[in-house]
């Protein structure tokens, strides 16, 4: 029962959002949100009004004539308790919840960026001004023996998986038997590669070695795919995928959207499910590595066609439960050095893959231990604890802690600094959030027993088909 006075409160200020006969209320203080039918946002109105059940029967009892006052009573007071115990309504006074950051200051996974050469030149690659850096020094690679002891040391500590990138991960010849060395120890895997040089002689062997393997391919389309990431790559691509998943490999393509190929990502995520029957897609906004705006307008996608092309992706999806749904987590900023690091060839550790910079360098795994580094470097310390709040524009935004401000690596690179607000992709991260939310907004069915149970007065359901 709702005692404390008989007072009930809703947030002072939430959003309402409305989709297909659904209502989606979002208490910013709280990060809290909930779905409802129209009945639902009619007594939450009443609720905010009146501040108590009481005064709201008899509105609701005139409109609800078929049933006694009593019977409207009881269901009202049992909304109320559910949205009570959901933490959207309170008892007596409101009641801020703690949001609390969480510091990891050992990741959960560690990228390798096995090495900085490729056999590409994709347009668009983040990791270019990198390579020439890494040429300029001639700094000496990692030897299998160096991966070897990171791996013990990093699994002792705690991290989870390892994430082979680069450059082209597969042109390291330690690439192969490291991930193999790494699944065998019962920790996780991933390459992410361009899938050139996957044949049959190694596909075997690449399918055992890693749990999920990421080929990149931009478009269902060979023209754009080809236009970014270069001529006679698509059907070879193609064929990698065939000869991996004749053993069995778990497969996710990725697509980085730029202004090419932003109309054909709902195809193109189609046709890998559908055709290429891979169980994971993942389109990968488009990231500047530089802060040229020459370099990088030339690839950002235009917000008004990122924004329709997720209508699309939600449209399509809808009815197809468990592809496209991503949910909401409460977060300060992205996973930058907490909750992922990267290493690179010649054993520096930098915060993120995307952000090899030799400023960023938090210490060198030839000469110091991980631990170490994980303790002692001032850069990851500094990222680690960064705040979304930090940024001026973010701190005011009612989404803050569901987008995290977006990728800190991003607003480096692009901005010279991790203060200023991605004001490329604001816009749609506001909107991601929003869609996150609509896909997790049943209330838990332990909450709702009874009105299954009773559903001629239909005030709230949860969404089931997700
Ligand atoms: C740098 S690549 C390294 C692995 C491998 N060479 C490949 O292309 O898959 C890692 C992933 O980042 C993606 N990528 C490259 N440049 C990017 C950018 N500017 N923004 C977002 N993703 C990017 C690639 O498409 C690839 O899926
Ligand atoms: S294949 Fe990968 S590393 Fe090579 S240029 Fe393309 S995106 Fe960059
Ligand atoms: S990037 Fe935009 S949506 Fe994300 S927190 Fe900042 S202002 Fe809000």
């Amino acid at each position: 029962m709702i005692n404390e006075n008989g007072i009930v409160l809703a947030p002072e200020k939430y959003y309402t959002f409305s989709r297909d006969g659904w209502y989606l209320l979002y208490d910013p203080v709280n990060v809290i949100w909930i779905r409802l039918n129209k009945d639902g946002v009619k007594i939450v109105e009443l609720i905010k009004e009146f501040k108590n059940i009481d005064s709201i029967i008899p509105i609701l009892a005139k409109e609800y004539t078929q049933q006694s006052k009593e019977e409207v009573q009881d269901k009202v007071q049992l909304f109320t308790n559910n949205l009570v115990s959901v933490g959207f309504l309170h008892k007596g006074q409101y009641k801020m919840r703690p949001i609390r950051h969480f510091f990891q200051e050992v990741p959960s996974e560690i990228y390798l960026l096995m090495t900085y050469k490729c056999n590409l030149r994709c347009k668009y690659c983040y990791n270019i001004e990198d390579r020439t850096e890494f040429d300029k020094y001639k700094y000496k690679y990692l030897t299998y023996k160096d991966y070897l002891r990171l791996v013990d040391e990093a699994g002792n500590l705690g991290v989870k998986k390892f994430v082979f990138t680069g450059g082209e991960p597969l042109l390291n010849h330690h690439t192969l038997r490291l991930g193999d060395y790494i699944v065998k120890k019962g920790l996780e895997s991933e390459l992410i590669t361009n899938g050139l040089l996957i044949n049959k002689a190694n596909a075997e062997k690449i399918s055992e070695s890693f749990n999920i393997i990421t080929i990149s391919l931009d478009s269902v389309n060979k023209k754009l795919h080809e236009h970014m990431r270069g001529k006679n790559t698509f059907e070879k691509i193609i064929r990698s995928v065939g000869l991996l998943k004749a053993y069995n490999a778990r497969i996710r393509i990725n697509s980085v959207i730029t202004n090419v190929n932003v109309n054909t990502v709902l195809n193109t995520w189609r046709w890998v499910i559908e055709e290429l029957d891979c169980s994971h897609y993942t389109p990968a906004l488009y990231a500047p590595g530089t802060n040229d705006p020459k370099f990088y307008k030339r690839f950002l996608p235009d917000m008004k066609s990122l924004i329709k092309e997720q209508d699309n992706i939600r449209k399509y999806f809808k009815d197809k439960p468990g592809i496209a749904v991503k949910y909401p987590n409460i977060r300060f900023s992205c996973g930058i050095a907490n909750g992922e690091i990267s290493v690179g060839p010649e054993g520096f550790v930098y915060p993120c893959h995307t952000l090899h910079k030799p400023e960023m360098r938090c210490g060198n795994l030839m000469v110091q231990n991980l631990e170490r580094i994980l303790k002692e470097s001032e850069i990851l310390k500094r990222l680690r604890e960064f705040n979304v709040n930090e940024i001026e524009v973010c701190n005011k935004c009612d989404f803050k802690y569901l987008c995290g401000g977006g990728c800190l690596s991003m607003n480096y690179n692009i901005y010279g600094d991790f203060y200023s607000n991605n004001n490329f992709y604001c816009k749609y991260l506001k909107q991601e959030q929003i869609e996150r939310m609509w896909t997790s907004s049943q209330i838990p069915l332990s909450h709702m027993k009874k009105y299954l149970e009773d559903s001629n007065f239909n005030i709230i359901n949860p969404d089931r088909t997700i």
